[in-house]
């Protein structure tokens, strides 16, 4: 396929097989603990309740690992870009070592769950690196490996990685992992409806009443009644303690091209560089291997795909040669303000409500990490990195305060700026098919697309979240919000939250 054409379609979407059916939630129903969103972190989550002995119901807005989680990377790494020297100096050796400790433990319990359950999951211990190409880079990757050894992980700096490309440096950890995640969280599925789980596939949770019990409405209206909940949406769609305040969406780009094996490179590449680059490859048809290379990262909302998976194309074959891209798909990671997930109490006065989220594009090993502390959290222990992840940490205030008005001011912009912007309207009749804009009728905003054969789709251009306008990502086919990452399609669908409600149509 040519990288810029043809549909997206992401690897692990394509090759796990099509998992069970699981009905939307039909009536009022009452357990232990609902489960809100159905990726790693919640499915994780869900099956540790489950063993031990917890009656638990997931709740999935679409189907189950089909969101973030199926158009992953797969990287199963505690080695996260650069992120060692930094807790190192933010949060104390002690922070770094727990970190460090969480990480590793969470990829070691999904390998003893693989093995425990039979999981088939294309799983492979591998090797993790930071490299740079630059030599200016050379200090902080020096200074990461120091950290990442002084936090317990088998680290050390190397200029050797494998890669067909000459490095100017490189943090390299061992005993890290990949795999498939959408074979494996299927499977992790399966053994938790087997152990009695309620799994309710396309049903969307609109509303959230703490309490003792806690109540949970749908869209279709059925409700559930749990002694306590889990907010596991990606971003979440609950926020009584303003956590979209510390979370920034980023949108980045992925190709899948098969190489010969022999030219593949052993081990998960990242490059702190500017235009992050992201390397690993996956088991292949005939014995082959399949290069996924991922990078180009941008705000959703803030322009189109298409040129972004041409650079990205260009660095690949530029690096490894003539590639012909097989797939290609995107991703969405949320960036919190402190670079450490919110894993923990929902908010403040919070009892019975848990949040994970703010993963920054370590959402595997994270998930699966969040998932163990939400059932210690839930079952009533208390695991040493509790405090680390707890949203509710203030201490590293002060020093998230320059990322937290950077984020600010942009969503000020988006919420402000675009509003009084005349430069982003356009007039209805240049909108050529494929394609959508933001045209002023009557007054009102409406987001317009045009599909291929001349029909016109007019939506409301307020994020039903909290009103931003939304912009047009033609490649991708979606409208988008800046402000904290929600995404539409032509229709005004929801295809990614926190909001919870579709664009409203237009008639134009
Ligand atoms: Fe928050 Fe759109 S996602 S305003």
């Amino acid at each position: 396929m040519d990288n810029n054409a043809g549909e997206q379609m992401s690897y692990w979407m394509e090759t796990a097989p099509p998992g069970s059916l699981h009905p939307p939630l039909g009536t009022d129903v009452t357990v232990d603990v609902a489960v809100i969103g159905a990726g790693i972190a919640g499915l994780s989550a869900a099956w540790e309740l489950a063993r031990s002995g917890r009656s638990v119901a997931v709740l999935e807005a679409d189907r189950i690992a089909a969101g973030v989680t199926g158009h992953t990377t797969a990287k199963l790494s505690a080695l996260h870009t650069l992120i060692y020297d930094r807790l190192r100096r933010t949060r104390g050796s002690e922070g770094a070592k727990l970190y460090a400790r969480s990480q590793t433990e969470a990829i070691q319990h999904a390998a003893a769950v693989a093995d425990e359950l039979g999981i088939d999951c294309d799983w492979e211990d591998t090797e993790a690196f930071t490299f740079a190409q630059e030599g200016a880079r050379v200090d902080e990757l020096r200074a990461e490996a120091d950290a990442a050894r002084e936090a317990g992980l088998p680290a050390e700096f190397v200029t050797e990685t494998g890669l067909p490309f000459p490095v100017a440096g490189a943090v390299r950890v061992a005993e890290q992992a990949q795999f498939h995640p959408r074979k494996y969280l299927l499977a992790l599925a399966d053994d938790l409806r087997a152990q009695g789980a309620l799994i309710h596939e396309r049903t969307r949770v609109e509303g959230l009443k703490e309490g003792e019990p806690c109540r949970l409405t749908t869209e279709a209206g059925a409700t559930v009644t749990a002694a306590d909940v889990v907010v596991a949406t990606h971003y979440p769609i609950f926020d009584r303690a303003l956590l979209f305040t510390r979370l920034s969406p980023r949108r980045e780009l992925v190709l899948a091209a098969p190489v010969p094996s022999g030219l593949a490179p052993r081990g998960m590449f990242i490059t702190p560089e500017q235009g992050t680059r992201s390397l690993r490859t996956a088991p292949y048809q005939d014995g082959g291997r399949l290069l996924i290379v991922t990078g180009e990262h941008f705000t959703p909302g803030t322009g189109d795909a298409g040129e972004r998976f041409e650079r990205l194309a260009d660095w690949a074959t530029g690096h490894f040669g003539q590639l012909t891209f097989t797939h290609r798909w995107a991703t969405q990671d949320n960036d919190s303000t402190d670079s450490v997930p919110l894993v923990g109490p929902l908010h403040a006065a919070s009892r019975h409500t848990y949040v994970a989220t703010g993963f920054g594009g370590w959402g595997l090993s994270g998930g699966i990490m969040a998932g163990r502390l939400l059932a210690d959290l839930i079952d009533g222990r208390e695991p040493p990195w509790s405090g680390l992840y707890d949203p509710r940490r203030v201490r590293t205030a002060v020093r998230e305060a320059p990322a937290f008005l950077k984020h600010q001011a942009q969503v000020a912009r988006h919420f402000i700026g675009d509003r009084l912007s005349s430069s982003s309207d356009v007039s209805l009749d240049r909108i050529a098919a494929g394609d959508g804009a933001v045209v002023r009728v009557d007054g009102r905003r409406c987001a317009v697309y045009r599909d291929e054969d001349g029909g016109v789709h007019a939506v409301s251009a307020r994020c039903t979240h909290l009103g931003c306008l939304v912009a047009f990502n033609r490649t991708e086919r979606a409208w988008e919000c800046p402000c904290h990452g929600s995404r539409f399609g032509p229709d005004g669908e929801i295809l990614q939250g926190p909001a919870t409600r579709p664009l409203e149509r237009r008639d134009i």
